[in-house]
């Protein structure tokens, strides 16, 4: 395994016991709001500080985006050629719910290129990783994406949209069609597992609009160290600048962009 992966699983994992405990107690948790329907505990601040003091301190020469601190640069004072991307807690409401689907999702970017990613599930101690060129993995064993080809038979990860409802009639309308034409849409509410499925073949597609990149970095590369395809609505890879994501095996990734593509009024960028 890559030394940096090491560390960003040490880092992932002990973000991973933090959540684990406070979510024993979910019913004194401290929830605030930070826009409607966009919220954060104590427990995603402090499973953040847990991972940058990890990574940090192994790393100072790289600079950090994390969601909760935003930007910040590298210890050390570096240029910031490399750069962590994280989520401390992907999926905050089912965490808050007591629904056991969220988890930590830390990538190194180094300036557009991710290079390493670590998603990790505390629920179910699954821990994926990827190194650029060199394989996409599940707890040691090699992942790659399914051998469906058919949409007919894809089954397919979405996330609805709940804050930002400028798209949601386009959603709706996309979501109508996939919904005639697989076989079936699911909504677990953690992006970063919801791509991590992709490249292990449980789900054969994803799409969702308006993810931040801490959301999606780690995912990326799983999907494309597993064999997979991942884009933005116009086929382009700006998906980490628009927010808005497809991705899917070769096979069904093609399909599902021309549907979404389709759909897209001539003003929307990707
Ligand atoms: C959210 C989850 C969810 C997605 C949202 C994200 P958070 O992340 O990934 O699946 O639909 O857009 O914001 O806020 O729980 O870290
Ligand atoms: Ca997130
Ligand atoms: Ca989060």
């Amino acid at each position: 395994m890559h030394p940096i992966i090491n560390i960003a699983v040490k880092a992932a994992r002990r973000a991973g016991q933090i959540i684990n405990r406070a979510s024993n107690d979910i019913d004194t948790l401290k929830v605030s709001s930070k826009q409607p329907n966009d919220f954060v505990t104590e427990v995603d601040k402090a499973a953040e500080a847990a991972i940058i003091e990890v990574l940090s301190e192994a790393y100072p020469a790289y600079g950090i985006l994390a969601e909760e601190s935003g930007a910040s640069p590298a210890r050390d004072g570096s240029d910031g050629e490399y750069q962590w991307v994280i989520d401390p807690l992907d999926g905050t409401t089912n965490f808050i719910h007591g629904l056991p689907q969220y988890a930590v999702s830390i990538a190194l970017m180094r300036g557009k290129t991710i290079e390493h990613a670590v998603i990790f599930d505390p629920n179910r101690n699954e821990l994926f990783t990827a190194s650029k060129g060199g394989g996409a993995f599940l707890n040691d064993r090699r992942i790659r994406v399914s051998r469906r080809t058919r949409l007919g038979e894809a089954l397919i990860g979405t996330g609805f949209p709940y804050r930002e409802f400028d798209k949601v009639d386009l959603y709706l309308s996309i979501f109508k069609e996939l919904a005639q034409k697989t076989a079936g849409q699911r909504r677990p509410g953690a992006a970063s597992l919801d791509l991590a499925y992709v490249a292990c073949g449980r789900y054969d597609g994803f799409w969702e609009f308006g993810l931040a990149p801490w959301d999606m970095a780690a995912g990326a590369l799983l999907i494309s160290e597993a064999g997979g395809l991942i884009s933005d609505l116009r086929g382009e890879a700006n998906y980490l600048e628009t927010g808005n994501v497809i991705a899917g095996t070769p096979k069904i990734f093609l399909p599902l962009l021309k549907l979404i593509e389709e759909k897209l009024p001539a003003n929307l960028a990707g």
